[in-house]
């Protein structure tokens, strides 16, 4: 706890273009850099990593990115530039061991991606070239043109790229055409402009790569950032919540009472640089030298758990709050760790530790909750968000506190942090960030949680279409006769076949533009998989036993929209939902590593 949590600054707004009607929109140009930045504690080495930021300000390139401010109903338009390039405008390659026998993105294979992979009976070659980046606004309510479609890559405009390599996955340039028709942008090789609609409520959304076969390893080098969508100036009236929140152009030393925090496991080498494993021997589960095999691959990894926390880009990090109300907007933005968060006097103290302090949660993944829930702890699975209010009130300056983390320092698979699995290593992952007390500089007018009354967001409605998904652990040798053993999503037909699939099949989830689906998502694994749909806000309806028995309600914290939901192992969990916009789309696992490998399927709304 040496260095002060980094609260991340508010992205700047770009010029307004002339083109009449360009008013009504926020426009941004924000783009992906290297650099270096102090993660460690001072005194350590910096580390090199991957960050947004806008050219026009060079000082504001960071990890995590800035913070997008959104209103709700005003369009946000941003040029997404591939700046992945050095001073002499050549490409720089990737920070981290790219595995070519993953179905990936695969510029030099033309595009080819699944069928240009190596066979990996022998140690094939990480990839050196020039890397592809495609951006999605996680949880937006998006159009398929600027949805990040995992195949809509495009490489930096550098002046080295090897001949027979693509520029541009060739969804990019489909959807790109589709954008220029709609919106006369022209864009600029390198770049993707994107819009994003904010018709939906007030959230917290956040932004991340989503390259096919890469988005684990352009997360973990530093790609992701925080996207506020705000109804007005505080969300609700009058100073309701705690203000303060960053806003664009701060002068340093404002005391924030609404506070981001990304939460995130990393690894580093002795260097200071990101340590991501180049091999499957690295990972403790998998011990020991490889073995060659036709059905392993050599470099990809199940899951990837770190032996440090990061929160909003710096390892164990301190903030001092004042004795009042503070709203924070958690992000659990790790490849794969399961998170079970409690605030504890004593960070050392034997797991399950007893709260010192309750969490009242105001908002899920997709806005409001219907009224705030008192929680002892939170369960938060990649992806998830959680808006939070902690009530400091009547605290002696000088009190310490820890944010602690219970979850398993490996994969999840449910059930209570002591009892049915070991929680994360009291030492190191299982402290996440401390809070120190400092004296009250003014009166806190924010509204008390147990008595906050919040703007519930609509649900979906009455479902006339019941459609049957499933999570499989499967060798994926058996399928396609290429690419490492995985757990996959399916279909399971109204007469029970069916069985997994892998992203390159056909699409089995064509739902019809309009229609409120229910999606039943049957998990046969042994681990809880974050399910994470596209486009669609939902409503958890609950979960069942496969085995049998009655629907469970689902979670207080699950009762407004969420954008993904913790499928349980040997449980079916219900949602319902309800495409709008017609095109491609994509539903997957939120484990990166997952996701990378196979467990990720498209959905084409269809008209
Ligand atoms: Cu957060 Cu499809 O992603
Ligand atoms: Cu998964």
């Amino acid at each position: 706890y040496t260095s002060p949590l980094l609260i991340p600054r508010v992205m700047p707004r770009g010029p307004v273009p002339s083109a009449p009607g360009s008013g009504t929109v926020d426009h941004y140009t924000v783009a992906v850099r290297q650099f270096t930045q102090q993660i460690l504690p001072a005194g350590l080495p910096e580390t090199t990593v991957w960050g947004y930021g806008s050219p026009s300000s060079p000082d504001t390139f960071a990890y995590p990115g800035p913070t997008i401010e959104a209103q709700v109903m005003r369009p946000v338009r941003i040029t997404w530039v591939n700046d992945l390039v050095d001073s002499r405008g050549g490409f720089l390659p990737h920070l981290l061991p790219v595995d070519p026998t993953l179905h990936w993105a695969n510029p030099a294979g033309g595009d080819q991606g699944r069928d240009s992979r190596p066979a990996f009976a022998q140690t094939p070659q990480a990839y050196r070239g020039p890397v592809p980046l495609v951006t999605h606004l996680h949880g937006g309510h998006t159009e398929q043109e600027s949805d990040g479609y995992p195949e809509a890559w495009y490489l930096p405009a550098a002046n080295d790229i090897p001949a027979g390599c693509a520029a541009a996955g060739t969804y990019h340039e489909g959807f790109r055409t589709t954008f220029e028709e709609k919106f006369q942008q022209n864009w600029a090789p390198g770049t993707a402009v994107c819009q994003y609609g904010n018709d939906q409520p007030a959230a917290t959304l956040w932004f991340h790569d989503h390259t096919i076969g890469m988005t684990r390893l352009n997360v973990y080098a530093g790609l992701a950032g925080f996207y506020n969508l705000r109804s007005g100036a505080h969300d609700l009236p009058t100073d309701v919540l705690p203000t303060p929140a960053p806003r664009e152009g701060d002068p340093p030393g404002v005391r924030y009472r609404e506070v981001p925090v990304m939460i995130q496991d990393r690894s580093f080498n002795a260097d200071g640089s990101l340590f991501y494993p180049s091999g499957r021997n690295f990972f403790d589960g998998f011990g020991g030298p490889y073995i060659p095999s036709s059905d392993i691959s050599p470099i990809a990894n199940p899951e990837f758990y770190g032996n440090t926390m990061v929160v909003n880009g710096r390892t164990w990090p301190e903030l001092e709050v004042e004795p009042r109300r503070y709203r924070f907007r958690f992000l659990n933005a790790a490849n794969a760790r399961f998170l079970v968060l409690k605030l504890a006097a004593d960070a050392t103290a034997p797991r399950p530790v007893s709260p010192a302090l309750p969490f009242w949660q105001i908002g899920a993944d997709g806005g409001f909750l219907p009224a705030p829930a008192r929680l002892d702890q939170l369960l938060m699975a990649p992806s998830e968000r959680a808006d939070v209010l902690v009530d400091f009130t009547g605290m002696t300056p000088g009190t310490l506190l820890h944010l602690v983390n219970e979850g398993p320092d490996g994969a999840y698979g449910g059930g209570t942090p002591g009892t049915d699995f070991t929680p994360a290593d009291v030492a190191t992952t299982g402290q996440v960030m401390r809070f120190r007390v400092v004296p009250l500089v003014d009166e806190d007018i924010s509204t008390p949680p147990d008595q906050l009354k919040l703007p519930s967001p609509a649900k979906p409605g009455t479902a006339t279409v019941t459609r049957t998904l499933a999570m499989y652990q499967a060798d994926s040798a058996v399928l396609s006769g290429v690419g490492p053993r995985a757990a996959l999503l399916g279909a399971v037909n109204a007469d029970g076949s069916g069985g997994p699939l892998e992203w390159h099949h056909t699409i089995t989830e064509t739902p019809v533009r309009g229609t409120v689906e229910v999606w039943e998502l049957r998990n046969f694994t042994e681990d809880a998989h974050p399910v994470h749909i596209h486009q669609a806000q939902f409503e958890v309806l609950g979960r069942r036993r496969l085995s049998g028995g009655d629907l469970r309600p689902p979670e207080a914290w699950e009762t407004g929209l969420k954008d993904t939901v913790i499928a349980h192992p040997l449980e079916a969990t219900r949602i319902s939902l309800r495409f709008d916009k017609p095109g491609l789309f994509v539903w997957h696992c939120h484990i990166l590593e997952h996701e990378d490998n196979e467990m990720m399927r498209p959905v084409r709304v269809t008209e």
